[in-house]
């Protein structure tokens, strides 16, 4: 009978080492290589995790070679057309999707644990104008830990659901706030009658006092179609498994500190351009390029490896057709554009890029296809939302995804603190 294991052989002694494969529920085995240091004195060598499984996991699915997504075994489309944000955030952290009156429950609880404690909202003061929300953001989620310190100890389901609920609840009143501060206007708290992602747009938009909100091109009241796909690109974005700003989440945690601190880290993560921060960084891209006659000096920029210039918006680490959100995403803009009238010069511009993209053999032999961020820069700018808070929202939708993992991590009792090795070539 052949063995489920994989055996090495270290060709200057001829000896051989076994190692079991551990099968997934789906998706690629591992070899169990726990035990390989220990038994060869050698560390294996993988920068940027391209051939390593960090940890066990049974929150996402990701197929890259086909273009799959399922949260707790539900596919992405569906998540995205049937149901709710609140309901893909009680999916992730429950395993399964809520019940009429436990979903009620769930999304009245986030509506009273919004608000944020006065101390906290000082906090803002201490940041120069013009401070881009993600730092304060960052800052605020950090100073959040001092507020809750009985999160840090967590051992009870119910202890578990309060830190979450409330962090998830807060999330998008600190990005409201922190994206106010940057523009030297006062707060607009949180309005309990309102729904999750209605509440945060009004957060952003609304007057002090009045009930006239900053519409799109002079509507005064937030449209539903604004809130379904603000909704929708939440829910994209809920969780991606083990993506850089989720492997930050759970190393911090791995030392014990604060869940807060770590999605704290998680949010430092994201900032950058190679993660969540590119899809503000599509816009800019597309703005500097500024007309359709432009794009070709662009695309070659991109295709010369002597030049750093990327293409922002393609290409993905795990994907390598088609990434599933960026599908949903580009009939959700075309919707957008129908609905509500919009044919920007920058859609245009982006129309194109796609499509040269889409047949460039430079792009078609790497596997660089639209990623999420290419359709939500376009979106979210239709939405008439500042490019500053593209990755705040972002943050927004993936709190879920890092407080699931950060559970998960926690619940495991084969967890340890992260600490890799290194080949050492010093002197
Ligand atoms: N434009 C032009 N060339 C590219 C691009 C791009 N956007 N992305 C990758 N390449 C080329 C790269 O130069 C390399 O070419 P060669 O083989 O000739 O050296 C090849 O494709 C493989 O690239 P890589 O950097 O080894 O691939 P990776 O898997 O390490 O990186 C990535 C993935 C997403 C960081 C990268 O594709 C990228 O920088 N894309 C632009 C930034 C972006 O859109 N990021 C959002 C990712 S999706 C949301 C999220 O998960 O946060």
């Amino acid at each position: 009978m052949k063995k489920n294991t994989v055996t090495l052989t270290d060709n200057r002694t001829g000896k051989t080492y076994e190692y079991n494969i551990l099968d997934a529920a789906r998706g690629p085995s591992v070899v169990d290589i726990r035990t390989f240091f220990q038994d060869t004195g050698m560390f294996t060598f993988d920068p940027g995790y391209t051939s390593t499984a960090s940890c066990k996991s049974t929150i996402t699915f990701i197929d890259g070679e086909k273009g799959e997504l399922r949260y707790r075994g539900i596919p992405i489309e569906k998540l995205a057309k049937e149901h709710t944000y609140m309901e893909t955030c009680f999916l992730l952290l429950n395993e399964r999707l809520p019940s009429i009156d436990e979903h009620k429950e769930f999304d009245l609880e986030l509506r009273h644990r919004a608000f944020l404690h006065e101390g906290l909202r000082q906090l803002f003061n201490a940041f120069p104008d013009n401070a881009h929300p993600m730092a304060t953001l960052s800052a605020a989620v950090t100073a959040l830990a001092s507020f809750y310190r009985e999160h840090l100890e967590l051992d009870t389901e119910e202890e578990y659901q309060a830190m979450a609920r409330r962090i998830i609840a807060k999330i998008p009143t600190i990005a409201a706030f922190s994206y106010r501060h940057s523009l030297g206007i006062p707060f607009i708290q949180p309005d309990i009658d309102l729904y999750f992602t209605r509440n945060f747009l009004t957060m952003m938009r609304a007057y002090p006092g009045g009930k006239m909100h900053l519409g799109l091109h002079g509507h005064e009241e937030i449209k539903e179609v604004e809130v379904r796909a603000l909704d929708t690109i939440f829910t994209l974005h809920a969780d991606h498994e083990q993506n850089a700003s989720t492997t930050v989440v759970r190393n911090v945690a791995s030392t014990g500190a604060h869940p807060y601190v770590a999605i704290a880290s998680g949010i430092s993560a994201l900032w950058g351009r190679a993660h969540g921060g590119a899809n503000e960084s599509v816009i800019a891209q597309l703005e500097m390029i500024g007309s359709v006659e432009n794009i070709d000096t662009f695309i070659a920029r991109a295709k010369d490896p002597n030049d750093n210039f990327r293409l922002m918006g393609f290409g993905h680490r795990v994907y390598k057709n088609f990434d599933p959100r960026a599908r949903i995403l580009k009939h959700l803009q075309d919707e957008l554009r129908i609905e509500l009238g919009l044919n920007t010069e920058l859609m245009a511009i982006a129309r194109k890029i796609e499509e040269i993209a889409l047949s460039d053999e430079y792009f078609i032999s790497r596997n660089l296809y639209p990623n999420i961020d290419f359709y939500t820069g376009i979106i979210l700018t239709a939405l008439q939302i500042p490019k500053s808070m593209f990755t705040p929202i972002f943050v927004i939708g993936r709190t879920v995804g890092w407080i699931s993992q950060l559970i998960e991590f926690k619940k495991d009792k084969s967890s340890k603190i992260a600490r890799p090795r290194q080949l050492y070539t010093g002197k």
